[in-house]
């Protein structure tokens, strides 16, 4: 996942991320998690253990109308993330292929969407 934000004083971390995605289901059961960085530049691993909090409502509006529509995108995909499927995909539908999505396509995307956060 991509490390969206970073709140050293809140030892908290936001990721976005698919609802459909596994982990989502797994965080439902279970709030414990863990989260390994590895910082190329500096040659750095972290590993942090804290509880997950998942956010589909308010602090996502805000963190999805800030996004591009190019990374709304990425929540167009017909199946959920981590699906076998049998050949390399996007899991976009064909006709947004290489387009950027206008506000109208992008609305049921947002069902799709939800903010991790994570608190070291
Ligand atoms: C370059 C790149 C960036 C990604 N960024 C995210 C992200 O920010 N959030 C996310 O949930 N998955 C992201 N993914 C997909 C995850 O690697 C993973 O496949 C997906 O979340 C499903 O994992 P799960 O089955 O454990 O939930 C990214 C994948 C790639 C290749």
């Amino acid at each position: 996942m991509i490390l969206r934000e970073s709140d050293w004083r809140a030892q908290r971390l936001r990721f976005h991320t698919d609802i459909r995605s596994t982990k989502i289901a797994q965080l439902e059961t279970r709030k414990q998690m863990s989260v390994l960085i590895y910082d190329e530049a500096a040659k750095l691993q972290l590993r942090l253990s804290g509880t997950a909090w998942v956010e589909a409502s308010a602090e996502a509006d805000t963190a999805w109308q800030m996004s591009t529509p190019f990374a709304r995108r990425c929540y167009m995909a017909d199946v959920a993330p981590g699906t076998v499927v049998d050949t390399p995909t996007s899991g976009l539908p064909s006709w947004i292929e290489g387009r950027k999505p206008d506000e109208a396509q992008l609305i049921h995307a947002r069902d799709n969407f939800a903010v991790l956060l994570f608190f070291i």
